[in-house]
C-alpha cells in the first residue's frame, strides 16, 4: 500500500487490509510506505488514526516509511494510491514483472478507469471518504483471491 507520506492514505489501507486478511485467515504479508520521505519514522495523521479508530481499527503501531526498490521484489502486488505514485513507483522498477505489480488501489473497485484516492492531507473533511474507497477496494481484492 504505497501513498505519498505514508501516514495519511496508505496506513489507513494496510489497517484496513489486514482485518480483512486476519478475518479471513489468509497468510499475507502486508506493509505501507511513502514515496515521499518527509514523514519517515512518525505515527499515521492524528485524522486518519481518529477515522480507523472510528471504524475499529488501531494503526498506531505504524511508523511511516519511504518505499524502496527492494520492494519491488519482496512484494507481489504494489498498490499505489494516485496516478503520482504509481509514477514514482514505476521509476524504481527495473524489469517487466516488478512493473506489472504495480496497480492502482481503485482500480479493484473501478476497473478501466484511471481513479486515484484522493490526498487528504490539506482536507480535514477528506478522511471519511478516503476510509471507505479503501474498505470498497479492499473487499474486491480479497474476493478477487478466493
Ligand atoms: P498521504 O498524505 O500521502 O496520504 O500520506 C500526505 C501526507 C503528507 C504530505 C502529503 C500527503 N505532505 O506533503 O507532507
Amino acid at each position: 500500500m504505497v501513498c505519498l507520506g505514508n501516514i495519511c492514505r496508505s496506513p489507513l489501507a494496510e489497517g484496513i487490509m489486514r482485518q480483512k486478511v486476519a478475518a479471513a485467515n489468509l497468510d499475507w504479508q502486508i506493509d505501507s510506505a511513502g514515496t515521499g520521505a518527509w514523514h519517515v519514522g512518525e505515527l499515521p495523521d492524528p485524522r486518519s488514526i481518529a477515522i480507523a479508530r472510528k471504524n475499529g481499527l488501531d494503526i498506531t503501531y505504524q511508523r511511516a516509511r519511504k518505499f524502496q526498490a527492494k520492494d519491488l521484489q519482496a512484494y507481489d502486488l504494489i498498490l499505489a494510491m494516485d496516478t503520482s505514485n504509481r509514477s514514482n513507483i514505476l521509476r524504481l522498477a527495473k524489469t517487466e514483472a516488478e512493473r506489472d505489480k504495480v496497480r492502482l488501489m481503485l482500480s479493484y473497485s473501478h476497473p478501466n478507469e484511471e481513479r486515484s484516492v484522493p490526498d487528504p492531507y490539506w482536507d480535514d473533511n477528506g478522511f471519511e471518504a478516503v476510509f471507505e474507497m479503501l474498505e470498497e477496494a479492499c473487499e474486491v481484492i480479497l474476493k478477487e483471491s478466493k
